[in-house]
Parts: C-alpha cells; sequence; structure tokens
C-alpha cells in the first residue's frame, strides 16, 4: 500500500528521532550493565630459567589461598594482615620498563616455538621449555565513571599454566595454581581510575606432567565490570527435570550478589529464547518467560532465586546422527528503580534426558547412544596449548566425520570455548578434572596441591561448566593410584559429592586402571569407568567387565580408556603379524632406527590392544556403554613406546598435523556403517628390494565382504566373519602395478578403493580446509601440502622439504607434518613433507580484509599455491 508523501517523511523522522533516543539509552545502559571486555590483545611477556624475584608459591600461598573462597565449604580463608608479599619486585611496578620484553597476544603458549631439546625436559614433557618463570604485563584503563558508579571489576583467566599470581598496581590479589582450571579475581579493591598496571606471574617446574603441559597465559582473559548488585560468577543453573515432546520443564536458578552499600531492591526476569548456533545468540521471540521478581539482597551477601518454567514443544539437545544439538539461552536481566537495567547475563543450556542404564548404557532423550568416543589432550599440535576455536573446532569435525559422538577431556578440565563447540556439534562429554589425587605420579604434579585445592578446583569447574548439555559426565580423577587403598574411597566421594552439591543431573565417573570391585573407590562411583580391563590387556582376553557388572547390577559401566594402538602415518615394516593384536616391540611393528611404528594398526603397549581386538571384546559385553579410544588426535609428548626419542605421541587415529591414519577408515566403518566406504593400506610404491616379497593387503570397509584385484587378478572375494574387522590378504607379493578393492554389501557392490604405483614426485599441491576465514586475527586456514606424482597422486613417502611463503593479510604460525620426530621448530616455514604430506597453518590479521596467498616451493618440483579469503 502506498502511503501518502508527507506521512512517510513524518514516520521516517519519528523513527530517527525513535533511533537516537535508543541509542543514548544503548549507550547509558551499556555502561550500567554488564560488560565482558577482551583483555587478549597487548601484553608484554618474559620468561626466565632461574628465579627472577625470589619469589614463589610457598611465600604466596596464604595471600593466593582466599581466592578459593567462593568454592570451599569450610572455613573461609582470610586475606592476610600487612604488606603483601611481591611489591618491590620491580615487574609489578608501574615503573619498569617492559619495552624489551616480547609483546604477545594471548592465548599464548611460552614454549610451543622451541627449540625442541629443552635441557631437563623429557619426551614424555614434549622436549619443549615449558619450565620456568614467565611475567605477563599489561595496562589496563578504567573509567572515572566507573570508578564513581562503584563498578565491580574482575578479572577473569580461562587458564594460566600455571601457578598464577596476579599483582595490579603493585599489590597482590590472589591467584590460581592449578593450570587448567579458570579463575576470576576482584580487582575492584585495587584499581583506580586512569591507567592500572596488571602483572601475572607464572611458573612451571620440571616433572610437573606426564605430558607437554603448555605454559602461559594459554587460554583466553577478560575483564568483567558490573554494577555493584549482579549476577554472580557462575550464579546461574538451569535443569531440565521433566521433558515430553509437548513441553519442557525448566528450572532456573539466578544467584546474585551484592558488593553495594546503598539501599536498593532489584527486579529478576528470566527469558528463554532458541540459541542461533552460528551466533550463539538469541533468535526470535522468547520462548518462555519467568515473571519478575523482586529481590532483596544483603550488603556483601547473595541470594538464590529459585523458578521453573515451561517451553513449549522443546527442540531437544541430543548428538547427530540421530539427534539434533539444539540450544537455547537463558537471559536474566536485573533492573532497579522500575526499568533501568543493571546486569543482564546469558546462560546458554540445552533441554535433554539422561539415563545411565547398567544394562542399555546411554539414554538420552528416550535414545540409546552408545558412546563412540575418544580421549583428547588439551594440546592443538603445532599450535600448543594456547586455545584456538578454529583449531579444535577442526579437531571436533575432523572426528564427527569419523563417527564420534563422545570426548574425554584426558585429564583436565578444557577452556569453556571447547564446550561451547561440543554443544553446538552436539559430542558428549565426559568432563575430567585430575591426573594424580593425593599420590604423585611425577615429582612436581598436583599432588601437590591436593589437600589445599581439590575442593576448590572442583567445586569451581563443575559450577562453571554445569549448564553444557554436551557434558554427560563428570570424571574425578584418571588412573589415580590412590584407587587401590581405602583413602581413595574417601577422596572419590568428597569429588563426586562436590560435583553432586553443584549439579546433581549427571552422575560422576573415574578411569580406574588397576581397581576391582572390592576396592573402596567401585564401590563409591556411579559410572564404573575401566581403563583396558573391559577388553582385556594386550592378547589377553580375560575381562573385568563381568566382575564389575554383577557385584554392582545397578550401575553403568563403560570403558574409560581403549585401545592406545600406536602407529605411524604412511609407514609399513614386515613382517605383519597374522593376529588381530600384538605388543610392539623391536622386533614387531617398531622401526627402532626412525622411530616409527607399522600403520597396519594392530600393534599396541603391553596394556593394550588393536581397534579389531577391542571390537571383538566390546560385542561380547554390549551392557558395557561404550568406549574413549586413546586417542582421536595425536599430542604432543608422551611418546610411548620411543619415550626419550621423540616430541609427539603415537596413539592418535589423527596424527598431529591433522592427518588421517589409517585407522580413522576402520573406526568410521565401525561407527558410521552408513557410509559407504573401503579403504586399503597399505600403499603400492616400494623400492625394488620388496618386489616378490609378502606384502600383506589389508582393507577397512563398512560393507561386509570385499574382492581385491592385485594387478587386475582376483586375490579372492571374502567375507568378514563373525568378529573380524577388516578383510585381510595376508600372502599378497609385492609387484609394481595396481590395487583394486571392490566391497560389497548383503551381496550388492558398496564401495571400491584402489593403490597404484606412483611416479616420482613433480609437483606441490596445494589445498586449504577453507578458502574463507573472519579477518579476527584468531580464525585460521590449514593449508595442506601434498607432494604429488605427474598423474596427481601422492608420493607415499616423499619427505622433500618444503619451503612456504605469503603474501597478503594473513601469517603462518606453524607448520608440521605429522612426524614424531620431527624436531624442526613449529614456526619454521621450511617444513620436510612426511609420508608425502605438510601442513602450514595460516592465521588472519585482526581487521585486515583481503586475499591471503600462501606458496609452497620444493627444489625440483613445480610449485603450488592456495588463495585464502580473509574478510
Ligand atoms: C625429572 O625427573 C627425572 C627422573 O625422576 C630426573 O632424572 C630429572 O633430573 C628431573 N628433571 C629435572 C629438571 O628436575
Ligand atoms: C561501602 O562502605 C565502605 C565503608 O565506608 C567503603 O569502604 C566501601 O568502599 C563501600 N563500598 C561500596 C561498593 O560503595
Ligand atoms: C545491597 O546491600 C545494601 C547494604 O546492605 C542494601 O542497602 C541494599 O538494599 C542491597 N541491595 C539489594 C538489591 O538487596
Ligand atoms: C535453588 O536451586 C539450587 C540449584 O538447584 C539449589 O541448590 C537450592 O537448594 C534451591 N534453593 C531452594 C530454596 O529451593
Ligand atoms: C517497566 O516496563 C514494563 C514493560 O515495558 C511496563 O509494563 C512497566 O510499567 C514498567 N515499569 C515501570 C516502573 O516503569
Ligand atoms: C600370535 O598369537 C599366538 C597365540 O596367542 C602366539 O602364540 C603367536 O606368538 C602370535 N604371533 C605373533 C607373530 O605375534
Ligand atoms: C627403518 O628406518 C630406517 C631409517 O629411516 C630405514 O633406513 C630403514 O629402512 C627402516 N627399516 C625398516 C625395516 O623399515
Ligand atoms: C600364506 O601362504 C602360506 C604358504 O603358502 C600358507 O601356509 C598360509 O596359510 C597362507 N596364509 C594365508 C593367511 O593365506
Ligand atoms: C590436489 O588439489 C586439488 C584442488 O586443487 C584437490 O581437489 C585434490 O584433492 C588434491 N590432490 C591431492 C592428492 O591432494
Amino acid at each position: 500500500m502506498a502511503l501518502p508523501r508527507w506521512r512517510t517523511q513524518s514516520s521516517r523522522r519519528v523513527l530517527s528521532l525513535g533511533l537516537l533516543l535508543l541509542t543514548i539509552i544503548a549507550c547509558t545502559s551499556a555502561q550500567a550493565t554488564r560488560e565482558r571486555i577482551s583483555i587478549n590483545a597487548g601484553w608484554r611477556f618474559s620468561r626466565f630459567t632461574t628465579n627472577p624475584d625470589q619469589l614463589s608459591y610457598d611465600t604466596l600461598k596464604s595471600w593466593i589461598l582466599p581466592s578459593a573462597n567462593d568454592f570451599i565449604t569450610r572455613t573461609k580463608y582470610k586475606r592476610p594482615s600487612g604488606t603483601p608479599p611481591g611489591s618491590d619486585v620491580q615487574y609489578v611496578q608501574d615503573s619498569f620498563d617492559d619495552s624489551t620484553w616480547d609483546a604477545v597476544d594471548v592465548p599464548h603458549d611460552w614454549a610451543i616455538k622451541g627449540p625442541f631439546g629443552a635441557p631437563g625436559i623429557s619426551g614424555g614433557e614434549g622436549k619443549l621449555p615449558y619450565n620456568g618463570v614467565g611475567w605477563y604485563r599489561r595496562k589496563i584503563t578504567v573509567e572515572a565513571a566507573d570508578v564513581a558508579a562503584k563498578r565491580n571489576l574482575y578479572l577473569d583467566v580461562g587458564g594460566a599454566m600455571s601457578y598464577a599470581s596476579v599483582w595490579l598496581n603493585g599489590v597482590l590479589v590472589g591467584g590460581w595454581p592449578y593450570g587448567y582450571n579458570g579463575f576470576r579475581l576482584d580487582l575492584t579493591p585495587y584499581a583506580k581510575a586512569g591507567d592500572n598496571i596488571l602483572a601475572i606471574r607464572l611458573e612451571n617446574a620440571p616433572n610437573s606432567s606426564r605430558w607437554y603441559p603448555g605454559a602461559g597465559l594459554y587460554r583466553n582473559v577478560w575483564l568483567i565490570k558490573v554494577s555493584p548488585v549482579h549476577v554472580a560468577q557462575y550464579g546461574t543453573k538451569i535443569t531440565t527435570p521433566s521433558v515430553s515432546a509437548q513441553k519442557a520443564t525448566v528450572a532456573v536458578s539466578v544467584t546474585l550478589e551484592n558488593n553495594s552499600n546503598n539501599t536498593e531492591q532489584v527486579d529478576l526476569v528470566t527469558e528463554i529464547f532458541e540459541l542461533d548456533p552460528a551466533t550463539r545468540k538469541a533468535v526470535g521471540d522468547a520462548k518462555a518467560k519467568i515473571s519478575r521478581v523482586s529481590v532483596d539482597v544483603a550488603g556483601g551477601a547473595e541470594k538464590t532465586v529459585n523458578s521453573t518454567v515451561d517451553v513449549p514443544n522443546p527442540k531437544l539437545w541430543g548428538p547427530p546422527p540421530k539427534q539434533t544439538p539444539n540450544e537455547y539461552v537463558a537471559i536474566s536481566t536485573l533492573y532497579v528503580s522500575g526499568n533501568k537495567t543493571i546486569d543482564t547475563y546469558e546462560t546458554p543450556f540445552g533441554i535433554r534426558t539422561i539415563i545411565y542404564d547398567a544394562n542399555k548404557g546411554l539414554v538420552v532423550n528416550g535414545i540409546g547412544e552408545y558412546v563412540k568416543g575418544v580421549c583428547n589432550h588439551h594440546d592443538l599440535g603445532s599450535l600448543g596449548s594456547a586455545f584456538n576455536v578454529r583449531a579444535a573446532e577442526r579437531q571436533l569435525q575432523t572426528l564427527q566425520e569419523m563417527g564420534t559422538n563422545g570426548l574425554r577431556t584426558s585429564h583436565n578440565m578444557p577452556a569453556s570455548e571447547l564446550l561451547d563447540l561440543t554443544d553446538r556439534l552436539g559430542v558428549m562429554v565426559m568432563g575430567e578434572t585430575f591426573d594424580t589425587w593425593k599420590r604423585q605420579k611425577v615429582a612436581n604434579d598436583y599432588h601437590l596441591l591436593f589437600d589445599d585445592w581439590h575442593e576448590a578446583d572442583m567445586r569451581a569447574y563443575v559450577r562453571r561448566e554445569r549448564n553444557h548439555p554436551s557434558i554427560v559426565a563428570w570424571s574425578i580423577g584418571n588412573e589415580v593410584p590412590d584407587q587401590q587403598y581405602a583413602e581413595g574411597g574417601t577422596y572419590a566421594k568428597e569429588l563426586q559429592d562436590v560435583a553432586n552439591e553443584e549439579d546433581g543431573t549427571r552422575q560422576s565417573t573415574s578411569g580406574l586402571n588397576s581397581a576391582d570391585p572390592n576396592k573402596a573407590i567401585s564401590n563409591v562411583l556411579e559410572i564404573i569407568g575401566l581403563n583396558y580391563q573391559g577388553e582385556g590387556h594386550g592378547t589377553d582376553t580375560s575381562s573385568t567387565y563381568p566382575n564389575f557388572h554383577s557385584k554392582f547390577p545397578n550401575k553403568m559401566l563403560w570403558t574409560t580408556e581403549s585401545a592406545s594402538t600406536v602407529s605411524t602415518r604412511g609407514t609399513y615394516i614386515f613382517p605383519v603379524t597374522p593376529n588381530i593384536t600384538a605388543v610392539v616391540s623391536s622386533s614387531a611393528g617398531e622401526n627402532t632406527t626412525a622411530k616409527y611404528v607399522s600403520s597396519y594398526e594392530l600393534y599396541s603397549p603391553s596394556w593394550a590392544s588393536s581397534p579389531d581386538k577391542v571390537f571383538v571384546q566390546q560385542d561380547k559385553f554390549p551392557y558395557a556403554a561404550g568406549e574413549f579410544v586413546w586417542t582421536g588426535w595425536d599430542y604432543l609428548g608422551e611418546p610411548t613406546p620411543f619415550d626419550s626419542a621423540s616430541r609427539s605421541s603415537y596413539f592418535g587415529i589423527i596424527d598431529l598435523a591433522g592427518f588421517k591414519k589409517d585407522r580413522f577408515w576402520l573406526y568410521q566403518a565401525r561407527w558410521r556403517p552408513d557410509i559407504a566406504q573401503a579403504h586399503i593400506l597399505p600403499h603400492w610404491t616400494w623400492p625394488s628390494s620388496r618386489v616378490g616379497q609378502v606384502t600383506p593387503v589389508h582393507v577397512f570397509t563398512s560393507g561386509d565382504e570385499a574382492e581385491l584385484f592385485v594387478n587386475g587378478k582376483s586375490a579372492g572375494r571374502k567375507k568378514l566373519a563373525q568378529s573380524q574387522y577388516r578383510v585381510r590378504w595376508d600372502n599378497v607379493t609385492y609387484q609394481p602395478g595396481d590395487l583394486k578393492v571392490v566391497a560389497y554389501k548383503g551381496g550388492a557392490k558398496w564401495a571400491e578403493d584402489s593403490r597404484r604405483t606412483v611416479g616420482a614426485p613433480a609437483k606441490l599441491n596445494v589445498t586449504a580446509d577453507r578458502t574463507t576465514i573472519r579477518n579476527d586475527g584468531y580464525d585460521l586456514s590449514f593449508v595442506t601440502v601434498a607432494v604429488v606424482d605427474d598423474k596427481g597422486d601422492v608420493v607415499p613417502e616423499a619427505s622433500n622439504g618444503v619451503a612456504f611463503s605469503i603474501s597478503g593479510p594473513g601469517e603462518i604460525v606453524s607448520t608440521d607434518n605429522g612426524d614424531p620426530t620431527d624436531m624442526t621448530a613449529f614456526p619454521s616455514t621450511s617444513r620436510k613433507a612426511f609420508s608425502g604430506l605438510a601442513l602450514a597453518v595460516v592465521r588472519s590479521k585482526k581487521a585486515a580484509a583481503g586475499s591471503i596467498t600462501v606458496s609452497a616451493a620444493s627444489g625440483g618440483l613445480a610449485s603450488g599455491q592456495v588463495v585464502v579469503q580473509a574478510g
């Protein structure tokens, strides 16, 4: 309908006046309400291999312990009186000139750039210089208006490795020793209008970890500005006590904190919206609203407001492919003086039910979800421990392509942002906490902190992450030596009780490697978690499942760690065991010179076994709820079976660079039987010395039968018998030429794969996982270089040196090739290909848009390039 001209103009004028007013209101209320300001950029950093300041956790401890107060139920710690230590250290002082220190942005891992071979650091710890004292300094600016309004100023650190202690303007504020937990410190009493100097000291003792722990401010850091009356830290708890197709009852608990001296009454309103997975923001109209309640909270106190509300026709959260990970967000708003907003707090959550069934396993929304899980460490390969959303998303997406629906965050709390990803992607998480309790594994591990900190660490973690629908179980520990002793039961009960006090909707578990049903810990745990014991160690097929199942007929049990198969991508070692699993040794599966393990995917350390043997045993015990394979991705450190020689693990189904090992297709065939696939190993490009030699050919397929053709001639059509998970032709003799497999399912053709003897390296084929990335200074493109022959096929053992270069608004952060013995520092732009492949990790620059060209060159080969758009 056409409007008269005057009408249009006038309404436009009214509209712009409205917009103007809205802008003014928005500005005013933006200052009055919660602000979460990233302070990732602009730090100065220095690392010291010898203590530069005479400080230590022991000297700071009585000032650090009060930081735990919100998370302990025993008597609160009192901040000691008098001048706190460290004020005389030059690095905490405003006058200190840090211009010669490194300019860094966080998340930052001070050790990942290397070099490898750090003195005193074992291969188990990744050979990287994570030890020493690190100081970070940064200015933060506080507006006079914030001080005048008595706004509270908090520092939120997602994770700092480790023994963090924090000074503001030369005064020790507090800290948090456990490097895997996030923490908040109240800066308000120490802050002033204008510039403030924030200084953070970290210290990592050598022998503090069994793997590469990383080092530094390795997760996001935020400043929170909020009015004195506000939603407390981790102050919401949302559960879904009853769920049907028609409606879900959502219980919302909001804890308010009052740091004000002024009389004011606050009103609280919570509204529930659907969450847009891409923006992680509310979309559409509110699906439910909890009507306004007025609240009085005493000064210096907290008050919890509990309400329930019905969400009609709820969209449930569940793991794909059977279910969809729908999310909601509850937006809680605090008002004073009628309608003046003083705080807005968003809590993403999901609506779902979980049953832990001793015979059926995990039942999510009434649907059985067998756990097809993996264990992953926290590092992101060549990026180290510095958290990056895209790198973590790539890990999870590659795992989901394989059919993974579960993740164990071995052996500690992950970045909160990882759990945002598992929520969005629909991965069920076993959220782990500790690798040790009171009995140590290495000299300087968590056992030093257990007495003082285990309650606070457990409680802070559960309170922080309890609203993530992806978390399906809390893990209170991994293979803790305490499991053998009576006190193991006591500690387990204490930690599990904390999880139930803070959450109460998930059961707790622990990875047991040497417990039996008669140990105290087994009696306590809500879910029995077995590492390897269920399938039987090595070639042994005796299982402890039946013992646990008969003693605890109402407890769910699952395998918290399975397989530990070791292999090196693209490496095949002869002869090949005729068995379905074999213990790796210098005479079985290992090349002890090169420090590689055969990728026939049949070898494991003595305590573990191949995937095939695990599958056989799982099929015998269908009441077990599933497994978490050790490991999804390779990680830094723990390079069993070559402990001192290598830098990174051999356990991954996917190597450190993100390239798939053969095992990927073995798991995919079992976990995603709907995907039609067949995968041949080994490659078929061998030196003349192999001609005429027995070279077994194995095929992983989601079919049930396969026929192999060697140079066009059938080597036999074989059906997978019961308890067989690969088709094997163990007597093939090598002749150059080609292999082709045709897989069948139910007698019908299902999938094909082939290999051929390729020619000499001819060129570099360059591809990117994503050719469009955001120019936010965080987003990444993973660029793969394949060394190919003149027909474009990868040359399987190619190790040509690749020189990367880049132009445009991006940078090469690191390179890798997945070779666990490659000691070239990760930032190097020169990297040898390994088994034909190399990787460069390219990061966008903040606010710089345009084309990024990544080029790869190698002497004698045609070079290649790929263009990535940043914008
Ligand atoms: C770490 O422990 C090992 C063995 O326990 C010891 O040989 C080594 O000296 C320790 N390293 C350092 C740097 O303390
Ligand atoms: C509350 O009053 C005390 C004592 O006068 C004062 O030290 C403090 O700064 C006040 N706090 C706020 C948030 O106004
Ligand atoms: C916060 O505490 C102060 C001091 O006790 C009190 O006057 C005020 O009413 C409280 N505010 C709320 C919202 O309860
Ligand atoms: C409110 O809910 C919380 C979290 O579920 C619970 O711990 C607390 O006991 C509840 N309080 C009341 C008064 O029901
Ligand atoms: C607050 O806003 C609501 C709806 O916008 C309105 O109904 C109510 O009267 C307002 N209250 C005050 C005290 O202004
Ligand atoms: C295969 O398994 C059998 C029976 O356990 C064992 O005797 C034999 O040594 C194994 N062979 C190899 C090569 O590991
Ligand atoms: C083991 O590795 C070395 C060094 O890379 C190589 O020369 C040798 O051929 C390999 N041996 C076997 C059995 O593959
Ligand atoms: C391989 O060939 C040998 C000798 O011909 C035979 O003894 C053996 O059974 C064959 N193995 C398989 C798996 O076919
Ligand atoms: C070579 O690059 C093209 C894209 O340019 C890609 O489709 C192909 O898969 C790559 N081949 C290999 C072997 O990496």
